[in-house]
């Protein structure tokens, strides 16, 4: 009879929050205690919102307190209801688990047997005046047996969905409640407030329960937004992309079977409303007469807010039926008056379900009415609103006209997503003549499309801002005049300047010289900028010069303070290339004062290359700092996604990695609860992966696939992605995946950039280097030929890149000074470990201690670490214990700080900055046995244990004793290891067997 006992449901996923809510109902209830007083609760909330979730966790709480728990239903059957169906179900459990009580309470208040089932007379079918039990009976009946139950041990009963309660249920709780209990006896009654409507049967009987002395209430209010996203992320254990998440957020609005069906939805990959969400809603829907619900479909054509007299005049009701309607929607929990004159849906979804129940001819007459609604009072923010209707209403005249004037109204007030979305929905319109010709007024789709990229970029999309400027100028339109072209390639170039892009900015700068009028306007002082910028980009730097000091005379001369700014800036970066970064800073302070008094935007790209430049000095304090203030300025003027804002996000991340402020530096690059665009997010992610990588946290490589998409589009993401990649692969010993990656990257950003040898290639080589060594220790001597030879090509590149500044006039930064000494300290770690063109002691100790010092001069805490790791390394096995220790001990102390997993194992292994142990290690490398001497020598030709065994006839477990006493002796980590100190410590040639000997010849 009862199928749906969810209570009984083992419930897998843990509960998320409600904390508070659960230790209020400990405390009502008493619910862990073991003599608590009698209480009655009544636990109310919406549908879906996680009552019986909460109750559930209450009942494993109760019962690991030693409580006995009884929970009934109640279902809705509509009007076929079962009497006393909760108490029923709640004493037929009894009855199962516990049939003797049952028995011995029946016999004792026979008139129980009422709401046992199995056990009710077969006569009693409650029409037979002989048989009928008083309900006062019944009544005393229910109430002495559970008292007498609290007597035994603290009973907690729960009665779940009172809102589908039948009549003689609500009396027999009322009953309960009237009378209290002499013993331990809680009572939680729970139901959907959502669904107590004024006629609703129960409400009355509520407010009457609520006024009984005793009777607490506990209202579930909806999740918070990050207990929704713990939701989420407990219910699809797979990352969302960011923005996927917030919508569920927004929309779910803390109920919890929407998240569920919202994720769910969303995992099978469809934005409408997933379809058991809508039926439920819909039934909601149902339950409104006629006029309320002819209210609420036109409430549901208006979006989520509809004022008074515009829902009048469209639904054409009279004004009492209009009342009626309203004050039923509202009673009925679905429309709920917002601010004075105006009415919502109560959960945005409802308004959905409502919508998509339109039909499709139905929804297009209610829109042509809004649009004649509105076209009356067209005022200031209901562009947006009058293009939607107009637009659904098949209007597409009045919708490109109001689209762009809503566009214009949004990038005014800095919504630059909101305009981004109007522009496009206008050029949409635009594409069509008819249109175009109807719109009136006429409509400038070249202006049109400047101002939809100008808002892509602002939006952080500069991609897009470049995609619709291409097809506009790829458009074979016939209509576009030479100067109108001329401002699409500026436009274009504006936008591939401030990414990458393999769009070639200073052909569509010198092109557009061309076409847009020699006269002194505005528009061409702006292109002279774009211009000198675009040259820079090039590396013409005395060119670029030239441009920028035209340009800013001209800006100057009319008066156009903004591009001053921006050509100050470009003219100051040009200065620090040209080897003078002490003039460029200063003449950077100023411009960004100067910007931050007039609120330009412009103050980004200068706080941009004014960190740029302590950068590059190894002043990393100084450009946290600057980065941070970018990253602040650019939120407080709302485009913390457009470039240069979001840059100075991800570079703040960077260098608080490279100080060392790890936390600072996650914290920097979370978005939780942000709506960043794809390119955006993935640039910060990228930026956490190097502290997950830094702290061995291995599940980051599973971020990779869905950074990798956005490598195309920022050099940067690329770089940053594969530099902490190689160590998340290499540290897990997967040395293919670090090499994959690395090659990946460069072959990514080679083409982005159309250089094969850019800068950062040092750094990637260098990890990989490092990665390569570490392998060496691993790997069979087969391996080794072909590990030397790619380390000898990373180190290569690493040197040409290195000296590309310098070909260019420049100066090379000191990040870059500190990447070279580590590359070419790793090499000769790489060459020393596998015993090929092995380089002499002093070299490879000197190379090592240059990286250190290096990673002082630009401070990056980690390689700091790392390098001073393998400088003890190097130490130890050149026999230089008392000069290793110092390093490895401040390395450990640096990774112990930072948290650094994999560089603590790196330093385990070599037994460093650990006290005890290393004396007790180096006197051992003189006690090598003769055997062990032996088998050395055969580890060196690459033998594996069984050839060993077998040449000296041996078991090969015997051999791997002798093998790892070796290394311990050695103090080395691996095979390689052992033989490289063997080696530079001329162990292997004194007293090796003939034998072995004449094989090592043969
Ligand atoms: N705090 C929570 N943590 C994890 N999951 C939750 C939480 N709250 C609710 N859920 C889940 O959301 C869904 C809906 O919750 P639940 O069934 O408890 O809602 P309800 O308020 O009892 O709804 P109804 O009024 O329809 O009975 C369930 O699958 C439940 O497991
Ligand atoms: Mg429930």
């Amino acid at each position: 009879m009862i199928g749906d006992v969810p209570l009984d449901l083992p419930v897998s996923n843990p509960i998320i929050g409600r904390t508070n809510e659960l230790e209020r109902l400990a405390a009502l209830t008493g619910l862990d205690e073991t003599s608590p007083p009698a209480s009655a609760v009544l636990l109310s909330g919406d549908a879906g919102i996680g009552k019986t979730r909460l109750l559930a966790a209450a009942r494993a709480r109760a019962e690991a307190a030693g409580r006995r728990v009884l929970v009934g239903h109640c279902l809705d059957f509509g009007d076929s209801v079962l009497p006393y169906l909760p108490f029923s179900e709640l004493f037929g459990r009894l009855d199962a688990e516990s049939p003797a009580l049952v028995q011995a309470m029946i016999d004792k208040h026979p008139p129980l047997r009422r709401v046992v089932p199995g056990r009710r007379p077969p006569t009693d079918t409650g029409d037979d005046p002989a048989h009928r039990v008083d309900r006062g009976e019944l009544f005393e009946a229910v109430h002495a047996t559970l008292e007498h139950l609290g007597g035994e041990a603290p009973l907690l009963i729960v009665v779940e969905d009172v809102h589908w309660a039948d009549q003689s249920t609500r009396d027999l709780l009322s009953f309960l409640f009237a009378h209290g209990f002499a013993t331990p006896v809680s009572l939680i009654v729970s139901y959907r407030s959502d669904d107590l409507h004024r006629r609703h049967p129960l409400r009355a009987t509520a407010a009457q329960w609520a006024r009984v002395s005793g009777i607490d209430r506990v209202e579930l209010s909806p999740l918070s937004d990050s207990d929704v996203r713990l939701l989420v992320r407990s219910l699809h254990p797979e990352r969302l992309r960011e923005s996927d998440m917030h919508t569920v957020v927004e929309r779910a609005e803390g109920n919890a079977f929407f998240v569920e069906e919202l994720v769910a939805a969303a995992a099978s990959g469809g934005g409408a409303l997933p379809r058991d969400l809508a039926g439920l809603l819909l039934v909601r829907l149902d339950q409104l007469d006629e006029g309320a619900r002819q209210v609420v479909r036109v409430a549901s054509a208006a979006g989520r807010g509809i004022p008074h007299e515009v829902l009048a005049e469209v639904a054409g009701m009279d004004g009492a039926a209009l009342e009626q309607g309203l004050r039923d929607a509202v009673e009925r929990h679905v429309l709920v008056p917002a601010g004075p004159d105006s009415y919502a849906f109560r959960h945005a979804m409802l308004g959905e379900a409502a919508y998509d129940d339109l039909l499709p001819g139905e929804r297009v007459r209610l829109h042509a009415d809004f649009v004649r609604a509105l076209a009356t009072r067209v005022a200031a923010g209901t562009a947006a609103e009058l293009a939607r209707h107009a637009r659904l209403a098949h209007d597409a005249a009045t919708a490109l006209r109001a689209s762009v004037l809503a566009g214009d109204e949004a990038a005014s007030v800095g919504g630059p997503d909101e305009a981004l979305a109007h522009y496009r929905m206008a050029l949409e319109l635009s594409a069509d003549e008819v249109t175009l010709d109807r719109a009136g007024d006429p409509v400038d789709v070249v202006e049109l499309t400047v101002k939809a990229s100008a808002a892509a970029t602002a939006a952080g999309q500069v991609h897009k801002a470049i995609a619709l400027v291409q097809a506009r100028l790829d458009r074979p339109a016939p209509g576009i005049t030479p100067p109108e072209r001329g401002r699409l390639l500026h436009a274009l170039a504006t936008a591939v300047l401030l990414t990458d892009s393999t769009v070639d900015a200073l052909a569509a700068t010198t092109e557009a010289l061309e076409l847009v009028p020699a006269e002194p306007t505005p528009q061409r002082a702006r292109l002279l900028s774009t211009h000198a910028g675009a040259l820079a980009d090039r590396n013409r730097d005395e060119d670029a010069t030239r441009w920028a000091s035209d340009a800013l005379a001209l800006a100057r001369e009319l008066g156009l303070g903004d591009l001053a700014t921006d050509v100050t800036t470009t003219l100051a970066r040009l200065k620090e290339r040209g080897g003078e970064p002490e003039a460029s800073q200063v003449a950077l302070e100023k411009v960004i004062e100067e910007a931050h008094a007039s609120g330009d935007p412009a103050e980004l790209r200068g706080l941009h290359h004014l960190g740029g430049i302590h950068l590059e000095q190894g002043r990393l304090s100084d450009a946290l700092a600057v980065f941070r203030r970018g990253a602040e300025r650019a939120r407080e003027i709302g485009r913390p996604w457009a470039p240069y804002g979001v840059d100075a996000r991800a570079l703040a991340g960077l260098v608080a990695y490279q100080t060392g402020d790890w936390d600072s530096a996650t914290s920097l690059v979370d978005v939780a609860g942000q709506a960043p665009p794809a390119v955006a997010e993935a640039l910060l992610a990228a930026v956490g992966l190097s502290v997950a990588a830094g702290r061995g946290d291995h599940k980051a490589v599973e971020l990779l696939p869905h950074i990798r998409p956005y490598w195309s589009q920022e050099g940067m993401i690329a770089i940053t992605t594969a530099g902490a990649s190689i160590d998340l692969f290499g540290d897990a010993g997967d040395i293919g995946g670090a090499i994959a990656v690395h090659d990946d990257a460069v072959a990514s950003v080679g083409g982005l950039w159309q250089n094969p040898d850019f800068a950062a290639r040092i750094r990637l080589g260098a990890l990989l280097l490092g990665q390569l060594a570490a392998e060496a220790s691993r790997t069979a001597a087969s391996e080794r030929v072909a590990i030397g030879r790619l380390g000898g090509t990373l180190l290569a590149v690493a040197e040409r890149a290195a000296e590309r500044p310098a070909k260019m006039g420049r100066r090379r930064g000191r990040e870059g000074d500190a990447w070279l000494a580590r590359a070419r300290a790793e090499h000769l770690r790489l060459r020393w470990l596998i015993g090929i063109d092995v380089p002499d002691a002093g070299e490879l100790v000197g190379a090592w201690e240059h990286a250190v010092a290096a990673f002082e001069r630009y401070p990056h805490v980690f390689e700091h670490a790392r390098s001073q790791a393998r400088l003890c390394a190097v130490l130890r096995s050149s026999g230089e214990a008392a000069r290793a220790r110092e390093p490895g001990e401040a390395a450990r102390a640096t990774a112990r700080r930072l948290g650094a997993q994999p560089l603590i194992t790196e330093l385990d292994s070599l037994g460093a900055g650990a006290p005890g142990r290393r004396d007790e290690r180096e006197q051992s490398h003189e006690t090598l046995t003769p055997r062990e001497r032996e088998v050395l020598a055969l580890v060196a030709e690459g033998r594996s244990n069984r050839e060993i065994a077998e040449r000296l006839y041996i078991s090969a477990k015997t051999v791997s004793v002798h093998v790892s006493n070796i290394l311990s002796k050695l103090a080395a980590a691996g095979r390689t290891e052992a033989v490289a100190i063997a080696r530079r410590r001329d162990l292997l040639t004194e007293g090796v067997p003939p034998a072995a000997v004449k094989d090592r010849t043969s």
